[in-house]
């Protein structure tokens, strides 16, 4: 009896152990198989994650975040949406930029926003521009690269790449650019007031005022001094021309067209004029090198054409340099529109500075920070003329004008004595 007892506390003994074991190696069994499901989940999730941005060829990068933070206007909308990148932000279709932060658009936008390309602006050596108005409302200008031209070709590579990274409110911005069904364009800001061409040659009715022309020169010299001195490294236009300066809703004015721009490179490497006839240094024609002093050769063309409204191709250069043999020889080829309407002595000075940029030895023209300056000085004597006369009539007013430029001209010479001394 003892014995049978004996067995039955053994076997249940036994069979708890056993249950026990079960039942643990279950429980263990069970939490290996959750913790292993939370792993491949959590896999899943992280190569899901960054599924979009690698199938779409970006990298989680500067590159990115620099696109969508960039100031630059004419965004498209959907790259303003947000910031986080998801799953559905990165279609190929519409994706956001990446050259350089130039968003990309795709040939069926443009299309429709210059419908169907028929707003013409004008017609440059790279080809047709238009006018285009995007579903934002924002009005742009899209230059088509000429597919023939080989030349354009390589001033698209050029300038996307370039106006990436420049931006001053004195360049015109490049918005964006498109690379689609075998067509190369670029979109720039659009410029309400055309070019500066233009409005000295073909809009005489309704001339530029001696101010506008003075600001416009300023604009030019701080759109120019950036490209020089503030860039790293430093940009040379190469093709700074009247037509090259576009002008916004306000008259201000901004320098366009980098597409012959060049970082500053000292090797013998350059071949083949650039530029346009009229404009170009005629250091750069005898030894090939351009330098920032054969930009400032042009931009003293450009001074000439603001002063006199006469194209380079049409003797300029001739008429200034018999003007240039006398202190008031530029009274004579002073544009009729202004004759009476301007201070004869702000004019002289502009001239002098002209003058200088065009000095046949580079090392002889001044800098376009010292233009900058002295154009500036212009600035700052007419709005000193300006205060003062809003409180006297006319008559008095022309004398205190003379009697003001008598006083800078008196101050300039001291200083300019004190410093040879
Ligand atoms: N961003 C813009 N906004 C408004 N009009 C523009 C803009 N860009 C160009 N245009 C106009 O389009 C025309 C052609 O410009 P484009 O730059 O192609 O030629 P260009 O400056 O005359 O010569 P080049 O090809 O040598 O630069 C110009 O008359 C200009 O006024
Ligand atoms: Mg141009």
């Amino acid at each position: 009896m003892t014995q049978k007892l004996d067995l039955i506390v053994l076997g249940v003994s036994v069979g708890l152990a056993v249950g026990v074991l079960i039942a643990t190696l279950v429980f263990l069994g069970l939490r290996w198989y959750k913790k292993r499901a939370h792993l491949q989940r959590s896999a899943h999730e992280r190569s899901f994650g960054s599924l979009p941005i690698r199938m779409n060829g970006f990298g989680v990068n500067t590159d990115l975040s620099a696109s969508l933070e960039s100031p630059v206007k004419g965004r498209p909308e959907h790259t303003q949406r947000s910031t986080q990148p998801s799953l559905w932000s990165y279609h190929s279709k519409d994706r956001p930029a990446s050259l350089s932060g130039v968003f990309r658009y795709s040939y069926k936008d443009i299309q429709k926003a210059t419908q169907n390309f028929t707003t013409t602006l004008g017609q440059g050596s790279f080809g047709p521009v238009y006018k285009a108005v995007m579903p934002t409302g924002e009005t742009l200008a899209v230059k088509v690269l000429a597919s023939n031209s080989k030349q354009g070709e390589k001033e698209f590579q050029t300038e996307v790449s370039l106006l990436g990274r420049l931006h001053h409110r004195n360049l015109v911005n490049l918005v964006g650019y498109s690379v689609d069904k075998g067509q190369h364009m670029l979109i720039y800001e659009f410029m309400s007031n055309g070019s500066l061409a233009n409005l000295l040659y073909n809009q005489k009715e309704q001339s530029l005022s001696w101010d506008e022309r003075i600001q416009i020169a300023l604009d030019i010299a701080h759109g120019v001094e950036y490209l020089h001195e503030g860039a790293v490294p430093p940009v040379i236009h190469r093709d700074l021309k009247s037509a090259n300066i576009l002008l916004d809703e306000s008259m201000r004015a901004k320098v366009a067209d980098f597409g012959l721009s060049k970082e500053e490179v000292f090797d013998d490497q350059n071949s083949g004029l650039k530029g346009t006839y009229g404009y170009i240094d005629p250091v750069y024609i005898s030894t090939n090198q351009f330098t920032t002093k054969s930009d400032i050769y042009s931009f003293g063309v450009i001074i000439f054409e603001l002063i006199t409204a006469i194209h380079p191709h049409q003797n300029l250069i001739e008429y200034v340099n018999l003007a240039g043999m006398s202190s008031d020889g530029i009274d004579e080829i002073l544009d009729k529109q202004l004759v009476g309407q301007c201070n004869i002595e702000e004019v002289r000075e502009l001239a002098r500075i002209g003058h200088k940029c065009l000095h046949k030895f580079q090392r002889k023209r001044p800098s376009i920070g010292e233009v900058s300056q002295a154009i500036t000085k212009i600035k700052h004597r007419q709005h000193a003329r300006d205060n003062s006369m809003s409180f006297v009539n006319p008559d008095i007013s022309l004398v205190i004008s003379k009697i003001q430029d008598q006083q800078v001209e008196l101050s300039e010479m001291t200083s300019r004595e004190i410093t040879v001394k």
